[in-house]
């Protein structure tokens, strides 16, 4: 589902933000990228919206070789991404049933399939009795909620989610990557990247770990890890 064979990204001078990556996650895989600030795991995320080009090596997801990918149809591939962010970017002057329904609406979904298809994804996440409310009237929780609704509407194959409890308390984050499993449970692909340590070490699930741009362990059934410099120092032989 998402591939990366030798993926370095440089913003100019300096270490490159992401340095000789190589991932490979399956269809239906559920990842954790975890990494200190500055380590690169926005910019992987980046990346695989091909919000930036590579500057080395190559990208497929879902099938689709970003490196070689037109302009014209980058609008079409992001359609098989669900994205959400640390600071849920809802539109604040529209209600919750308006924030979900735009993401149809902008692709062109006729007006009988979002009435339909909005109630059904509010449920899932389970805001179906706030569907008129606005962003300001929600807690961070389901502000988060309506984000994942809206990124989730159009069914797409994966969802890259980028510090989605950054903003949140303990107990309301971890109600958030309960649903998150949910979502991979009903054979989403989903690839978070947190500085959760506690759900991280507690939900059991591949951890891939960034120091400096490398990814330097990825583990099934992983933890988070405090010591990364450990990993690269020379002596640890990487
Ligand atoms: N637009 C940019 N121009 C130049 N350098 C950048 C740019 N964006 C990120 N960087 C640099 O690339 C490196 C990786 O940044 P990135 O945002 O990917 O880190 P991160 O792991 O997401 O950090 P955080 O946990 O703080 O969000 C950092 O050194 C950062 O300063
Ligand atoms: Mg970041």
């Amino acid at each position: 589902m998402i591939d990366l064979v030798n993926v370095t990204k440089s913003y100019g001078k300096g270490l490159p933000a992401v340095n000789h990556a190589n991932l490979h996650v399956d269809r239906g895989e559920f990842v954790f990228v975890v990494g200190e600030s500055g380590s690169g795991k926005t910019t992987l995320i980046k990346l695989l919206m091909k919000e930036l080009d590579a500057t080395s090596g190559m990208i497929t997801v879902s099938g689709e070789r970003l490196e070689r990918m037109k302009h014209r149809r980058v609008a079409k591939y992001r359609r098989k991404l669900g994205v959400v962010f640390q600071d849920f970017r809802l539109l604040k002057d529209r209600n919750v049933y308006e924030n979900v329904a735009f993401a149809q609406r902008v692709i062109g979904r006729p007006t009988r399939v979002i009435r339909k298809r909005v109630p059904e994804i509010l449920q899932e996440v389970g805001l179906a009795g706030k569907y008129r409310s606005f962003p300001r009237e929600l807690s961070g929780g389901e502000q988060q909620r309506v984000a994942l609704a809206r990124a989730l509407v159009n069914r797409p194959d994966i969802l890259l989610a980028d510090e989605p409890t950054g903003n949140l308390d303990p107990r309301t984050s971890e109600e958030i990557m309960e649903l998150l499993e949910q979502i991979n449970q009903r054979g989403t692909t989903v690839l978070v990247v947190t500085h959760n340590r506690d759900i991280v070490n507690a939900m059991k699930k591949r951890v891939v770990t960034m120091h400096e741009g490398v990814i330097v362990s990825d583990e099934k059934e992983g933890e988070y890890h405090e010591a990364q410099y450990d990993l690269v120092h020379p002596e640890a032989g990487i």
